[in-house]
């Protein structure tokens, strides 16, 4: 059985759902860069090992990112998983790990890497948003898609509203992907695809929320548009 150890800096509700989800793999621990991390406590209730690596305690980010590394490759796990991890990893970090660090994000990248990214959904007027899940590059918020979930922006939307329907995908989607890479269906080719199955499916599996009537607007025809009859 594979084993996992998961990055985390904060609530912990997306490695929650990982434990939730009883995956087929070991979770060998949860480590947290912050020592007040709620996500410790819950790592604990599930009687899972947890360790904190503060970076504050590290004078560069460097050996911030070493002591990191040193504490993660103890556990010798198959997959590094970053749920809601808020510190950037350096170029040499994303090396040593490469093709078994895995990250989501909440937007649909390559839209909105960063912060505040539903604030910025709202405020660019889209009507889709999401999350995504993908191997990390040293690129920040880049690298391959292995799985996105969309949801809709009402236009009554808040930044909260929109975080909440966000995050219940979030929860959904990140489960199934690490799934798919401890069951050993999914893997990164030396060229940066990602496979599911031995095929290259574009790996960007799509979960469409519920649909809503309010939703099922049919585009009109040109000619109506135009305002023919
Ligand atoms: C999640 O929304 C995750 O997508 C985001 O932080 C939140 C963590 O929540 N991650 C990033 O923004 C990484 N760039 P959680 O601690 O409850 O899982």
């Amino acid at each position: 059985m594979k084993s996992i150890v998961i990055l985390i800096s904060g609530r912990g509700s997306n490695m929650e759902a990982m434990l939730k989800a009883k995956l087929p793999c070991r979770i060998a621990a949860v480590i947290s860069n912050r020592p007040d991390a709620a996500g410790l406590g819950i790592a604990r209730s599930h009687g899972i090992a947890t360790a904190v690596v503060a970076h504050a305690e590290h004078a560069s980010r460097e050996l911030f990112d070493a002591a990191l590394g040193a504490e993660i490759a103890r556990h010798q796990p198959d997959l590094v998983v970053l749920a809601g991890f808020m510190r950037i990893l350096g170029d040499e970090f994303v090396r040593r790990f490469h093709g078994r660090l895995v990250n989501i994000h909440p937007s649909l990248l390559p839209s909105f890497p960063g912060l505040h990214t539903h604030r910025r959904a709202i405020e660019a007027g889209v009507r889709i948003h999401g999350c995504t899940v993908h191997f990390v590059t040293p690129t920040l918020d880049n690298g391959p898609v292995i799985i996105q979930a969309a949801v809709p922006v009402y236009a009554d939307d808040t930044e909260d509203t929109l975080a909440a329907r966000v995050l219940a995908q979030e929860h959904v989607a990140y489960p199934q992907a690490v799934r798919w890479l401890v069951e050993g269906r999914l893997m990164l080719t030396g060229d940066g695809r990602v496979l599911l199955d031995g095929e290259c499916r574009n790996a960007a599996v799509l979960l469409v929320p519920q649909s809503d009537d309010s939703l099922l607007h049919q585009p009109l025809s040109p000619a109506r548009e135009r305002g023919a009859t």
